[in-house]
């Protein structure tokens, strides 16, 4: 069982609550497959996004790092958990570009996924990407 930080039930809920409102406006029109992700920042506070597809298929994001995005553009970069809705029947966990984005700033993200009939999946960031190349990877003293 993942370590859940300071994060509680109540923040459980209230994530769950924001990533379905982001769901709603996923942009999937090719996939067909609606995701939204609320991050929950060390200070308590929580970003949202969701998937936003494009004609040109490569150029589409995923909800993952579109919350990531909102969150490192108002200045927050350490995090406690994301909460991942998707339409999917069951709980799938983030892809690999969104694990490799989310592990720069969180390796001990606490990351929980919700399926459409409210099963749930909960992971450590560190055990999904196990051996990550991280900004100490680079070699460099600040
Ligand atoms: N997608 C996400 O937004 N997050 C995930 O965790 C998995 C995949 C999006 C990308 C694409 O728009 C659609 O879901 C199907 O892959």
């Amino acid at each position: 069982m993942p370590s859940q930080g300071s994060r509680d039930m109540r923040d459980l809920a209230q994530l769950r609550e924001r990533a379905s409102a982001a769901m709603k406006h996923a942009y999937a029109p090719y996939s067909d497959f609606q995701v939204g992700a609320a991050l929950l920042g060390a200070d308590g506070s929580i970003f949202e996004g969701c998937n936003v597809e494009n004609a040109a298929y490569p150029v589409g994001s995923c909800a993952e790092r579109n919350a990531l995005a909102a969150a490192v553009t108002r200045g927050v970069r350490s995090f406690q958990s994301i909460v991942i809705v998707t339409s999917a029947d069951s709980s799938t966990p983030p892809c690999g570009m969104c694990r490799q984005a989310l592990i720069e700033f969180a390796p001990e993200l606490e990351v929980v996924s919700i399926a459409r009939d409210g099963k749930e999946k909960r992971w450590l960031l560190s055990d999904l990407l196990p051996v990550a190349f991280t900004p100490g990877s680079l070699g460099r003293t600040e």
